[in-house]
């Protein structure tokens, strides 16, 4: 038992978790976040499914839908999102945040693969 528990732990420490590391944010993407919280998007979207559930994930907006389509739902909204009245600075800083957040990951998750001591790991790939 203590020698499989020795084995096992050697494994799951040892192979790491391959994330690509992360820029540090940029003070726009960071300006942008404090935007974010300011008007409470959070109440009404989700980041990696969590938040309310009145609008889309925003996770991956940027990659799935472009900025220029992101940009046009805040600065105008629609029928179910209110405009917020941004103005641009508050705009292109939220743009920021969002392609920030954007490049943190993928959601839902695709191209993982359970590895048979049981962590995860993505595909070399994730596009
Ligand atoms: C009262 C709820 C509500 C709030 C608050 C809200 N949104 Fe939305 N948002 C929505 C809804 C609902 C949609 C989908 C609208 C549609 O398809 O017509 C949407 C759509 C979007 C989209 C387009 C997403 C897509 O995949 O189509 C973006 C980007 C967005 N919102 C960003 C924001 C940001 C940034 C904030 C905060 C500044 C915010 N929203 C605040 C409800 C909200």
């Amino acid at each position: 038992m203590c020698a499989a528990f020795a084995v096992y732990s050697a494994t799951v420490y040892t192979s790491g978790t391959d994330m690509p590391r992360l820029e540090p944010i940029s003070d726009e993407a960071r300006a942008g976040q404090l935007v974010f919280q300011k008007y409470n998007c959070i109440a009404c979207h989700q980041f990696y499914g969590l938040g309310g559930y009145m609008g889309p994930d925003l996770t991956n907006v940027i990659s799935n839908r472009g900025p220029a389509l992101a940009r046009a739902f805040i600065a105008s909204g629609t029928a179910t999102m209110p405009n917020l009245h941004l103005d641009n600075g508050e705009i292109d800083a939220l743009i920021a945040y969002l392609t920030f957040v954007d490049g943190t990951g993928r959601y839902p998750p695709e191209n993982y693969e359970v590895k048979w001591y049981g962590t995860v790991s993505q595909a070399d790939d994730p596009q």
